[in-house]
């Protein structure tokens, strides 16, 4: 049963003490959160990774956030990641292969004048492609501070693989829509209209599957039903939704505008279902809906439950660790590169 289980988990924490660290993701289910030693947004996470001392680690997130603990841990540290097929359909969007291939193309056009960033839900091997060339992975909370960093080091910059969060990022520090080109990956061709040598920076096109469902339909019907209701998004979402919401952040910065508001406000959230959820639990002196009404869930997310988390823990107990997530050596260590640019930036 469900009691049973949660003590299981509540006595194998106990007896492991300071040597286990679960790190949970606020969209992860509260049946998760629950017994999350430290919860927070991709960027909190992967700073709790660096510092901690635990033996174990087990991973209440998506697969990227278990690769970039590991790489952020040292070798005798166990990361788990306790359902494998915890994945992220955005991290899927740009494999290796596609992105060096892409790079060779991008150089004929833009020579030695690119930097490559890519937001942390991507793959290792693509961290570990940036690191090489000097470029750095960015958050939603610090890809501000990345970008203008990247305008430092380079002309242009290729954003990957979330073309939304790197057109909303870019527009906010005053480069036009103009300036963005589109690298498409299924048909390795770059989707620009003018001439190339105005374009400052080239979007990698992929999206996260649960952000696009909230839409500019959400926004209208809003505005005309509850004119009062302040619209407050993630910047997966697309530029066009952004535009028309009122605020936008991370989900560290969604939790904490939330957390400021007078009480009586009321607020419609585009970010995922269990923590726009959560929120709506915890705040129940204000009004808060979801900006989708059919409330939107990460369906691997979701894939870490009670019973995945328990079946990872037993297995620490007995000692015979499953779903282990190692990152190869050579890819780690220029993986750590970006990666470190992005933790001194933060
Ligand atoms: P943050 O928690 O960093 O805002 O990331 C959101 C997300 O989609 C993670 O996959
Ligand atoms: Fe990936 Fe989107 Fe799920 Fe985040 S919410 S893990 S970006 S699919």
């Amino acid at each position: 049963t469900t009691d049973e289980m949660r003590a299981r988990v509540k006595e194998i924490k106990e007896k492991l003490g300071e040597d286990l660290f679960i790190p949970g993701h606020h969209y992860q289910k509260d049946e998760v959160i629950e017994f999350a030693d430290a919860t927070g947004d991709s960027l909190q996470l992967a700073q709790a990774a660096a510092e901690t001392t635990a033996s174990f680690i087990v991973f209440c997130g998506v697969h990227f956030m278990a690769e970039t603990a590991d790489i952020l841990t040292n070798e005798s540290q166990v990361v788990i990641l306790p359902d494998m097929r915890a994945g992220c359909s955005m991290a899927d969007m740009a494999d290796i292969h596609q992105t060096e291939r892409a790079w060779e193309k991008l150089e004929k056009v833009f020579g030695d004048s690119m930097l490559p960033l890519t937001y942390v839900n991507s793959t290792a091997a693509i961290k570990a492609f940036c690191g090489k060339r000097g470029g750095a992975t960015v958050t939603s909370s610090n890809a501000h501070k990345m970008v203008e960093w990247a305008f430092t080091q380079k002309e242009r910059i290729l954003f990957l693989p979330d073309q939304h969060l790197g057109r909303n990022t870019a527009y906010d520090l005053g480069v036009p829509l103009e300036e963005m080109a589109v690298w498409n990956p299924i048909t390795d061709e770059l989707e620009y209209d003018g001439d190339p040598s105005n374009v400052k920076v080239i979007l990698w096109k992929g999206h996260c599957s649960v952000h696009e469902k909230f839409t500019l339909g959400n926004i209208e019907q809003l505005r005309r039903d509850k004119p009062e209701m302040k619209i407050l998004v993630h910047p997966e979402c697309t530029w066009e939704v952004v535009q028309k919401s009122d605020l936008a952040g991370s989900t560290k910065y969604i939790i904490e505008t939330i957390e400021k508001a007078e009480a009586g406000s009321q607020w419609a959230i585009g970010t995922e279902m269990n923590l726009v959820n959560r929120i709506i639990q915890q705040h129940p002196d204000k009004e808060i809906v979801s900006l989708n009404p059919n409330m939107c869930p990460c369906l691997t997310m979701n894939r870490i439950d009670l019973p995945h988390l328990l079946w990872a823990l037993e297995s620490i107990e007995n000692g015979e660790t499953i779903n282990r997530i190692q990152v190869e050596q050579d890819v780690a260590q220029q993986a750590i590169s970006a990666l470190n640019k992005m933790l001194e930036h933060a």
